[in-house]
């Protein structure tokens, strides 16, 4: 799917976050302590929004590698990245045990078939006390809000993206992410899944209670205590 929309995914993202998408992403990112001669291996790059950011945080210092399953995503982000960018799943990462600071994923959960596995691989990659950084979206809790967001995520925003792409491929691509968001579990079960796969300090920061931004930390040797904060 990703293969067929890569060329709307750039304007559909503008229009989805209203221009506050490379704001929120770089927010995140230096939150979480992404900055100069960091490793950071962003996984999902697609068209490369989020790795844009990890850049601009490490001031060209520092090692940054791009994966995705897509390989047309992968040619949209080859345009305007100069990092090393593979074609690989989430869930079989082709890097060694331990090498990497910053495992960093962007709105990619929702989109996997299995998160157990994709956090297991960003484990495995992290260096002890290396650290995971998730952005995501899921429905509001609030029933009425979630019907707000649903008229206009779910209706406004796909007519809106078709006018402007001029493809109503455009606009499956909008309705396809409001189908995913709606029914995407919340933020508690990936904390869950988080703890699962042995990281510590899950926490996870909203936006608007719809924009999520998850953050754990690989334990050191030794450590084994897991906190965990909403
Ligand atoms: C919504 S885009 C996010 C792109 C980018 N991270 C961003 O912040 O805009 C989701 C990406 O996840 C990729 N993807 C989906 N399943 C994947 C998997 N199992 N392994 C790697 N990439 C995957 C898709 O190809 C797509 O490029």
């Amino acid at each position: 799917m990703f293969n067929r929309f890569a060329r709307h995914y750039d304007l559909i993202n503008q229009i989805f976050s209203l221009g506050s998408g490379e704001w929120y992403r770089r927010t995140c990112l230096r939150q979480a302590g992404v900055g100069p001669g960091a490793v950071v291996v962003d996984v999902a790059v697609g068209t490369g929004l989020l790795a844009r950011q990890a850049q601009r945080l490490m001031q060209g210092r520092g090692t940054l590698i791009g994966v995705d399953l897509s390989e047309s995503m992968l040619a949209r982000a080859q345009k305007t990245l100069s990092i090393p960018l593979v074609q690989a799943t989430a869930e079989a990462l082709p890097l060694a045990d331990g090498i990497v600071d910053f495992v960093t994923m962007g709105y990619a959960l929702r989109h996997l078939s299995n998160i157990g596995e994709a956090l297991a691989e960003a484990s495995r990659v992290l260096r002890p006390a290396g650290k995971l950084v998730l952005l995501e979206i899921s429905a509001p809790s609030h029933p009425v809000i979630k019907l707000a967001a649903g008229t206009i995520v779910g209706g406004v925003l796909p007519a809106v993206s078709a006018v402007a792409a001029r493809s109503r491929q455009a606009k499956s691509l909008m309705d396809y992410h409001w189908r995913t968001i709606a029914t995407y579990a919340p933020p508690e079960a990936v904390l869950d899944a988080m703890c699962r796969a042995g990281f510590q300090n899950a926490s996870c920061a909203s936006e608007l209670d719809f924009f999520r931004f998850y953050s754990g930390q690989k334990p050191t040797p030794g450590q084994e205590e897991t906190d965990r904060a909403i």
